[in-house]
């Protein structure tokens, strides 16, 4: 049965009911050093596993918040992560995404990632471009390091590469425009995406953290690869960079 991105929308548009529902009890479940799940969490992944079997029972579900290793990536799936930014919310730091894709032969054909707060939607099926709001993006025009504005995550979960990764942020910072740093990645790649930064990079970033903002970034004329400009195996985990395309290469140099 072929997936409608209107019916996935409206199901992810109904889970963020959820997440701007503050008085829901977080009760805090701690899954490492400022790692944490929250009831949102899992209720906002429940809601959308549960909408999604219905709409698409023969399709698998790989979610951040279960365990996964019944998946086959040789079929299709969905990636989802229900609340990327969880250490935001937790802080009321209204800087959060839903970010759900779609996988099939191994490659992203659709992606969705919602602001619950703003109610920006990015959305891309492939082939056919990524759209904020319905409206076609594209990543930015600039062509120099110098002339960008870069966005990064800190990998917060693995503090042990904070020597390695802050030297490489000194140095990227001492050529760009400037940092920002939202503290959620499908954010920040919706973001490179719709040309309001120049790129967004990370270590050990998870596929839900970034499946769906492959396809926006791709879908608008971007760059998505490893950190040695490699193209992204399909892993649970990578090093990622992406970029308007234009200034990947400057960035891959200081990076590797
Ligand atoms: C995290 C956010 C953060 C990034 C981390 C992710 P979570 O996701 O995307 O920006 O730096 O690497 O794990 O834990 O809030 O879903
Ligand atoms: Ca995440
Ligand atoms: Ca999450």
């Amino acid at each position: 049965m072929g997936v409608h991105i209107e019916q996935v929308v409206k199901i992810v548009r109904e889970a963020a009911v959820i997440i701007r529902n503050r008085e829901i009890d977080l009760n805090i479940t701690i899954k490492g050093a400022a790692d944490y799940a929250t009831e949102i969490d899992f209720k906002v992944q429940q809601f959308i596993e549960k909408e999604l079997k219905n709409a698409y029972p023969k399709i698998q579900f790989m979610g951040e918040e279960k365990s996964n290793e019944e998946v086959d990536f040789n079929e299709k799936f969905w990636v989802l992560d229900p609340v990327d930014g969880t250490n935001n919310l937790v802080h009321d730091y209204k800087e959060v995404a839903i970010s759900l894709a779609l996988f099939d032969k191994r490659e992203g054909v659709l992606g969705v990632v919602y602001q619950p707060y703003t109610e920006e939607l990015y959305t891309a099926n492939k082939g056919q471009g990524a759209y904020l709001n319905g409206n076609k993006i594209q990543v930015s025009k600039v062509k120099t390091l110098s002339k960008s504005l870069i966005s990064f995550g800190a990998s917060p979960y693995y503090k042990e590469l904070a020597e390695e990764n802050f030297e490489v942020f000194k140095e990227i910072f001492t050529r760009c425009e400037d940092f920002r740093r939202t503290g959620s990645a499908a954010m920040e790649l919706a973001y490179v995406a719709s040309g309001r930064v120049e790129s967004f990079f990370e270590k050990r970033l998870k596929l839900w953290d970034y499946a769906a903002g492959i396809l926006l970034v791709k879908e608008a004329g971007g760059k998505f690869t490893g950190y040695k400009g490699d193209e992204l195996e399909l892993e649970v985990c990578s090093d990622i960079v992406a970029t308007n395309g234009k200034i990947h290469s400057e960035l891959l140099e200081i990076l590797h």
